[in-house]
C-alpha cells in the first residue's frame, strides 16, 4: 500500500483534472441562451480552484513534501524547483482568470476570446504540472522517503477537505460550493 498522502495527492489531482476538463467543455458550449447560469458556474469553478488546490494542495506539496524529496533524491531537485515556481505563480494566474471572466461578463463578447485563450493556457499548464509531479516527484518520494518523512507528510495531507474525494474529512461549506457546481457543470463532474 502506498502512503496515504500519496493516495490523497493522486485523488486531488484527479478531481482537479475533472474540474479543468469540465471547464473546457463548458467553454465549448458557451453561454448559449442562459448566460447567467454559464457565468455563475464558471465563476464557482474558478473560485473552487482558487480555494482548494491553491490553498490546501499546492502549499502542502511545497512546504512538506518537496523539500524532503529534494533532500533524499537530488536527481529530481531541478524538477522540484520548477514545480515550486509554478506553485508561486498559480494563485495569481487563477485570480487573473477570474478578472478576465468578469471582463467578459460585464463588457461583453469583445472580451470573450481573451478569457477563453487564457483559460486554455491555464488548463494545459496545470495538466502538465500534475503530470510532472506524478511521473517524477511521487515515484521518487515513494522510493526514497523514510517512515518519519511519511508520518509528517501523511499528517499534513490528512486534514485536506476536498469535496470531490470520498472518505476524507469534509467541510460543509466546500460541500455546498461543490453541489452548486455539480448541479450545472458538464461532465465529468456535473450533471449539466
Ligand atoms: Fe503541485
Ligand atoms: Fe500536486
Amino acid at each position: 500500500m502506498p502512503p496515504v498522502s500519496l493516495q490523497i495527492i493522486r485523488e486531488e489531482h484527479a478531481s482537479l483534472a475533472a474540474v479543468l476538463q469540465s471547464l473546457r467543455l463548458l467553454m465549448d458550449q458557451g453561454p448559449g441562451d442562459n448566460p447567467a447560469t454559464f457565468f455563475d458556474v464558471t465563476r464557482a469553478m474558478l473560485f473552487y480552484i482558487d480555494e482548494f488546490p491553491e490553498r490546501q494542495h499546492h502549499p502542502k506539496e511545497s512546504e512538506c513534501l518537496f523539500p524532503r524529496v529534494a533532500l533524499c533524491a537530488p536527481h529530481v531537485a531541478e524538477v522540484i524547483a520548477r514545480l515550486d515556481k509554478e506553485h508561486e505563480s498559480g494563485e495569481a494566474a487563477v485570480r487573473e482568470l477570474q478578472h478576465l471572466l468578469l471582463g467578459w461578463e460585464l463588457m461583453g463578447e469583445g472580451r470573450r476570446e481573451a478569457f477563453v485563450q487564457a483559460l486554455g493556457r491555464y488548463i494545459d499548464f496545470y495538466l502538465n504540472h500534475m503530470r510532472l509531479e506524478e511521473t517524477q516527484v511521487l515515484p521518487a518520494a515513494q522510493a526514497y522517503l523514510g517512515p518519519e518523512d511519511w508520518a509528517a507528510v501523511d499528517a499534513a495531507f490528512a486534514t485536506n477537505t476536498n469535496p470531490l474525494t470520498h472518505g476524507r474529512p469534509r467541510d460543509p461549506a466546500y460541500d455546498r460550493l461543490f453541489t452548486r457546481i455539480a448541479m450545472r457543470a458538464p461532465s465529468p463532474i456535473g450533471l449539466g
